[in-house]
């Protein structure tokens, strides 16, 4: 297991193009099964979880090869309908091929998928989802099997839940008749769904709002698609930024899906400016951050969960003290013990986290726990006096596409061994 070495302190400065968004590129990969002939993602993330996206497809009898950023899916011969426990637990996302197959070949056979450990994840409403259009979903010893053709119908979310969204929207493309989600979730990423199934010849309307509408009996044909700029990629950057000091221009990212994060970092005394496609972003190295109001976490509009461990980390140094609460898991604090190690003053209660601004961090050996912890721990290296020892890297690769370049190209110095 490789381990990162960064050495803090150095300003970044630069211009950095943001990757395809992860969340974005893995409900599209499922999606490519309802498509008889050759999806073009272009702008396709290299990330492991993009990897172990293509090897359930591949699995399940599709073919795929990258052309350069560009990846080429082709579920023509596809007919798998089986994702035996590897496959799923290799991550969260393998439980959105549950729609898609249900939709192409009427039946499907999964376990319950893996993925960062937040917490308890269930997938009730995912389940539910697919019965509400007509499906047959039972779960026994640990295997779902799901069975007959979705008719379509109207899916009410108790909560709005991404995933559950994308499954049923994925569902409902390849159903009979017309599907409803009432209570959608409203994420960027849901809106870019929306528009690759409008691609392969789909009609579907509402995304963005809480009311999605998906057409049925369309037949769905080939297409392409280019995968938005990652918020939560732009974010950790901009904690970086905000952590070491410095001035970046981050280009392919659109501000709006960022607006609470950048709102919450001009509050705490960093410069922002957007134009379309582009964020300017300054913290000052002589001027220290201040802290913040209460920061909760909450679907789309609000604060981002994924953005909350890495603007943790900027805040660890701002003078006064920011309270961060955690509305969407439970356990999605694995990075305050490690932010210790190195020097913040940060105290649990429930699901809030009291983070009061020390004047610096200092390097230290520590372990990224989960995705956007981890990405949280590299931005407090970056502002920390001395070296840190990055642990726990094959957490940090299943979301951000070689984070080190990213944070190098800018001026730090991170090298993995
Ligand atoms: C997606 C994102 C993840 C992000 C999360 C919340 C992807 C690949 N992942 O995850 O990065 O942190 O949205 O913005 O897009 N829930 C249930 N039952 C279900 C499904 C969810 O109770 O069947 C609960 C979850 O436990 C959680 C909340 O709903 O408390 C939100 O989860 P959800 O929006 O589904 O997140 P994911 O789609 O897993």
């Amino acid at each position: 297991m490789s381990v990162m070495y960064i050495q803090g302190g150095a300003p970044l400065e630069g211009a950095w193009r943001v990757q395809g968004a992860k969340n974005s590129v893995l409900p599209v990969l499922a999606g490519c099964l309802l498509s008889p002939q050759p999806v073009v993602i272009r702008n396709c993330p290299r990330l492991s979880d993009v990897d172990a996206a293509v090897d359930i497809l591949q699995h399940l009898g599709a073919s795929c090869r990258w052309e350069g950023e560009k990846l080429v899916v082709d579920a023509g011969q596809a007919s798998g309908t089986a994702i035996d426990e590897g496959r799923m637990r290799a991550m969260r996302s393998s439980i959105m091929f549950l729609g898609p197959l249900a939709a192409r070949m009427g039946e499907a056979t999964l376990t319950y998928p893996g993925g960062c450990e937040l917490g308890p994840r269930p997938i009730d409403l995912h389940l539910e989802a697919l019965r509400a259009m007509g499906c047959q979903v039972e779960e026994q010893d640990g295997t779902i099997t799901c069975r007959g053709r979705p008719r379509g119908g109207v899916v009410t979310l108790k909560f709005p839940s991404v995933g559950a969204t994308e499954n049923a929207m994925l569902c409902g493309a390849g159903a009979a008749e017309d599907t409803t989600i009432v209570n959608a979730a409203r994420e960027p990423e849901i809106v870019q769904l929306q528009q690759f199934l409008n691609a392969l010849g789909g009609e579907v309307t509402g995304a963005g709002g809480s009311v999605i509408t998906v057409r049925g009996g369309r037949p769905l044909h080939g297409g392409a698609i280019s995968i938005l700029g990652d918020r939560i990629v732009a974010a950790t950057l901009l904690s970086g930024v905000a952590a070491a000091g410095g001035e970046v221009e981050l280009q392919g990212v659109d501000w709006r899906h960022l607006s609470t994060v950048l709102q919450l970092f001009e509050q705490g005394g960093c410069r922002v400016r957007s134009a379309p496609g582009r964020i300017w972003f300054c913290r000052r190295e002589d001027v220290p951050m201040k802290s913040v109001g209460p920061v909760a976490t909450a679907p789309y509009p609000g604060f981002p969960t994924d953005a909350q461990a890495p603007v943790m980390a900027a805040f660890a140094t701002a003078r006064g003290t920011t309270i961060f609460q955690e509305t969407m898991f439970s356990r999605r604090f694995g990075h305050v013990p490690e932010l210790r190690e190195m020097g913040a003053d940060i105290s649990l209660h429930g699901q809030g986290a009291w983070v009061r601004g020390v004047k610096r961090l200092h390097g230290a050996q520590v372990s990224a726990t989960d995705l956007r912890g981890g990405g949280a721990l590299a931005v407090a290296a970056l502002g920390a006096q001395g070296e840190t020892q990055l642990r726990g890297v094959e957490h940090i690769d299943r979301g951000y596409e070689h984070l080190e370049e990213m944070f190098n190209r800018l001026g730090a110095q991170i090298q993995r061994r």
